[in-house]
Formats: C-alpha cells, structure tokens, sequence
C-alpha cells in the first residue's frame, strides 16, 4: 500500500521499531506486486495467489525448522493450494530456500511477525476481492482466520520493548522475509511484462 496506509507508530515496543524498519521495503512490495498480478480480474487473482504460494512455502519450511511451536504461523499454503484448484490453476514450484541463517535470538520473532503482519494486508485485499470477483471467487487464503487468531496471540509479545539484540535480530529476519518476498515478486512482474510486450 503504497505511501500512508500503513503508519509508523511511535510507541516504543518491537511492533512499532519492525514497522518502521520494513515500511520502505512494505512498499515496494505493494508496488511489485500490483505490477506482477494485482487481483482485478480472476486471471490476475490466479496469479497473485501461485506468486504467494511460491513465496511462502520456503518460508514455511524455514519457520518449521528454526522456530519454536508459539512463533510458527499457522501454514497457509494448502489454503492457497485449494484456492487455486478451485480457479482451476496448479500449484507452483516454490520460491528458492530461504537461507536465512537461524543463529541470533530474535530472528523466529521477526519472520513470524512478518507472515501473521501480512493477515492485516490480506483483510483489506479479500474485501476488494470480494467486491470484484462479485463473492464467487474463492478466498480461503485472504479470510485465514486461524492467521488472524495467531496474529492476536502474537501481538501481546511483539508490542513490548525487546532488548537491543533480539531486536536487531528481529529486524534482520523481517527485512530478509520481505527481500525474499521482493525478489519473488519481481521476477513474476518480469514475466508479465514480457507477456504484455508479445504480440
Ligand atoms: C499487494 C500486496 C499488499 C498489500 C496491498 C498490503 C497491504 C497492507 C495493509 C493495508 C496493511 C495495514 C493493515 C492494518 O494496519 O490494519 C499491511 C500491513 C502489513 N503487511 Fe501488507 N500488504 C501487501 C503485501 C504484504 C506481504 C506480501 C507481506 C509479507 C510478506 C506483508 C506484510 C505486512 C506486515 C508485516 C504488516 C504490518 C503488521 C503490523 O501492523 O504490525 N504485506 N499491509
């Protein structure tokens, strides 16, 4: 969400210091992502999804490896799996590993807060998707209430102040989440453009 839609906020704890630190990189995601696919038409909303879906297993897998059970986010691919069968598209292969190294505290937390962060992101999106696919178009991804439930469990510890390493640790896991994220989507917007340049 390009901009102001998502706020800084001043009030000390972890949440604030990661918002702050990723807004940049939040952004131009937002912006990769409405170029890769955006969700206007049902064609585009199939490609939002296989993008999230290659994006997130390896991210998945890294939580599942590196984090303790409180800070694993519910997994959403197999929502996102059901979504796509049911617009009739394959899954896709998965993003390269995340080879983020699990050697500092923190680093679970700040992954963990990006992927149960991005359930706020999803509410707004599955209303539009609502609205365009006239309610018909499925949405067990962007409605994930079991993400929305975690998020909530997740807040209490992620809105205190954290000591200085876990916070640097957080904030590194975070912004290499979102720099895998990134690259991901960009290389799909990439193949959309040369799809729009064929003749
Ligand atoms: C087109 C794509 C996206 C849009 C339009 C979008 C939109 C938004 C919006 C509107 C919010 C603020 C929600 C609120 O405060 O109630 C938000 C928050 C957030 N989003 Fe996204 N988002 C997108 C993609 C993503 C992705 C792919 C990720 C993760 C990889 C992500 C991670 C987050 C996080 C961590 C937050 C903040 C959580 C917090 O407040 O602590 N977003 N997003």
């Amino acid at each position: 969400m390009a901009g102001s839609k998502r706020q800084a906020r001043a009030d000390g704890g972890l949440r604030a210091h990661l918002r702050a630190a990723t807004m940049a990189a939040h952004d131009l995601l937002d912006a990769s992502m409405q170029a890769a696919s955006g969700w206007q038409q049902r064609a585009d909303y199939a490609r939002f999804l296989e993008l999230q879906h290659s994006a997130r297993a390896p991210l998945e897998d890294w939580l599942e490896a590196n984090a303790p059970a409180a800070l694993r986010p519910p997994r959403q691919t197999a929502l996102i799996a059901r979504d796509l069968a049911a617009l009739g598209h394959a899954v896709p292969d998965p993003a390269a590993a995340f080879a983020h190294p699990r050697s500092e505290r923190g680093d679970a937390l700040g992954a963990a807060w990006v992927l149960a962060g991005s359930a706020l992101g999803n509410r707004s999106i599955a209303r539009q998707v609502d609205r365009i696919g006239g309610g018909v178009w499925p949405v067990a991804f962007l409605g994930d209430g079991a993400m929305l439930e975690f998020w909530q469990a997740l807040r209490e510890r992620i809105e205190r102040r954290a000591d200085p390493a876990e916070a640097a640790g957080a904030t590194r896991a975070a912004t290499a989440v979102f720099a895998h994220f990134l690259s991901v989507s960009n290389a799909a917007s990439r193949v959309a453009e040369r799809a729009d340049m064929a003749p």
